[in-house]
């Protein structure tokens, strides 16, 4: 049977766009930009979006493009069936987790958007606010389905395949999501007292910069971009030989980019025109946020447009993750399409319940001191995306032949601009992503 493949070229760019712009970008950048002391790190992460993380979405493009397998057979195939599997089973099973947990937070994207829709931010305190939120998220039920919800979208726009399916939608929703981020963000500078925001968003403080600070820059740019997880890497094979790699990850890292700073003029100026704490963590979006809408004028509109973005950001990332291992029981366990997104749907469902649940009856359940939901996160994003893209940019740069690597990279050398640059890509590729990593790694964990 003929792979599935997308169609276009724009088509290919939207749908990794769509898998890069997600929660990440909306919900975590803006609070981890709060939480570490704002225009210096954003500096930081652009650095390393640019230094580290582009060889390494270069990396992962090349063996998924090459291979034109699921990441598992890739890893398997392209080192000649070595132990680095096990590697490629790894970047399989890691985005199964993250979708699960990823789904609970769509899922109270789902009931945002539900409580804007019924206008119900209409508190006159923050107090109020928060205590719906944590009372949202600490019953059983609601969340629940919520999330049950999310992952059904999810499965359904994934068992219509990568033209059919993933790609129409990206085609449709990436464009939507642009306008509606560009709009509040827009409005949010019309604000008045907003241009503390903005100062805040712009003017560097460097001395609040420090070693967990830049980790936490870099498993962000990680996260952001979708590294570590195998899910470039399965796009990638379905993207067209003709392609080119570097345009197509390098559009791919400013739009995360640029979607990531709007995301940032959308909140931060709201959040300073009402005099509220941008420090706030987590909660940002489900809190202040809501607390801002009530209070703006027309914030009723602006609330349902940002749950309306939230959600469509939240699933084209999540198709991209179930794919993953969608691809991987196609190819290596020979189901069919639908077979393959009901067996993910239900691992998927029963992990994210678990965590749904642990922000409520299942609270007290702790491992390594962390309930469920956060132990998954932390596991996931902090150390094993850390170490699938580091694994990645070894494979390439010391397991994989040059000449391969040049190949894929300039097209079989009718690219010139690629021909050029490719000295610098592969220095980048060999020595300094994989230090850099390994170096901000470490000394977050120290610090
Ligand atoms: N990049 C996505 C975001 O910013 C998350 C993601 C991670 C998606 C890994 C796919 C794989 O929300």
């Amino acid at each position: 049977m003929r792979r599935d493949s997308f169609g276009s070229r724009f088509g290919a760019l939207v749908a990794l766009a769509g898998s890069a712009v997600g929660l990440g970008n909306l919900w975590r950048f803006p609070y981890l930009v709060g939480e570490n002391g704002g225009a210096a790190f954003i500096i930081i992460y652009i650095v390393f979006v640019f230094l580290i993380c582009l060889p390494i979405f270069i990396s992962e493009f090349i063996v998924g493009r090459r291979s034109q397998k699921n990441a598992f057979a890739a890893f398997r195939d392209l080192s000649g069936g070595s132990g680095w599997r096990w590697v490629g089973l790894m970047t399989v099973i890691v985005p199964v987790v993250v979708t699960s947990y990823y789904s609970v937070i769509g899922g109270w994207a789902v009931e945002y958007l539900f409580k804007s829709f019924t206008f119900s931010f209409t508190a006159e305190a923050q107090s109020v606010i928060d205590t719906m939120f944590s009372d949202f998220t600490s019953s059983p039920w609601r969340p629940l389905i919520c999330h049950t919800a999310f992952l059904c979208v999810t499965a359904l726009i994934v068992v219509m395949g990568i033209k059919g399916g993933i790609e129409k939608f990206s085609k449709i929703m990436m464009p939507l999501l642009f306008v509606i981020v560009m709009a509040i963000a827009v409005y949010s500078l019309t604000l008045s007292g907003s241009h503390k925001g903005v100062e805040y968003l712009f003017r560097p403080d460097f001395s609040k910069i420090d070693a967990k600070s830049c980790a936490a820059a870099l498993g962000q740019a990680f996260f952001s971009l979708s590294l570590g997880f195998g899910t470039i890497m399965t796009y990638a094979s379905y993207v067209d030989k003709k392609e080119n790699i570097m345009f197509q990850s390098t559009a791919t890292a400013v739009s995360d980019l640029m979607f990531a700073l709007i995301a940032g003029i959308a909140v931060m100026p709201a959040v300073f025109a009402f005099g509220l704490d941008p420090q706030s963590g987590p909660g940002l979006v489900f809190e202040t946020l809501p607390y801002v809408f009530s209070q703006m004028p027309a914030g009723g509109l602006v609330a349902i447009l940002f749950f309306i973005a939230l959600l469509v950001a939240a699933i084209t990332s999540s198709i991209s993750m179930f794919e993953v291992g969608v691809a991987y029981l196609i190819e290596e366990k020979k189901m069919s399409r639908i077979a393959a997104c009901s067996v993910l749907l239900a691992v998927c469902w029963s992990v994210g319940a678990l965590c749904s649940l642990s922000f409520g009856p299942l609270s007290n359940v702790r491992l390594a001191g962390m309930n469920i939901f956060d132990f998954f996160d932390n596991l996931s994003s902090n150390i094993l995306m850390t170490l699938g893209s580091l694994l990645t940019v070894l494979f390439v740069g010391w397991r994989l032949k040059k000449t391969e690597i040049y190949d894929e990279f300039t097209n079989g050398g009718t690219i010139s601009a690629n021909v050029r640059i490719f000295g610098i890509l592969w220095f980048l590729i060999r020595y300094v992503a994989p230090v850099a990593v390994a170096v901000v790694f470490l000394s977050g964990i120290i610090a």
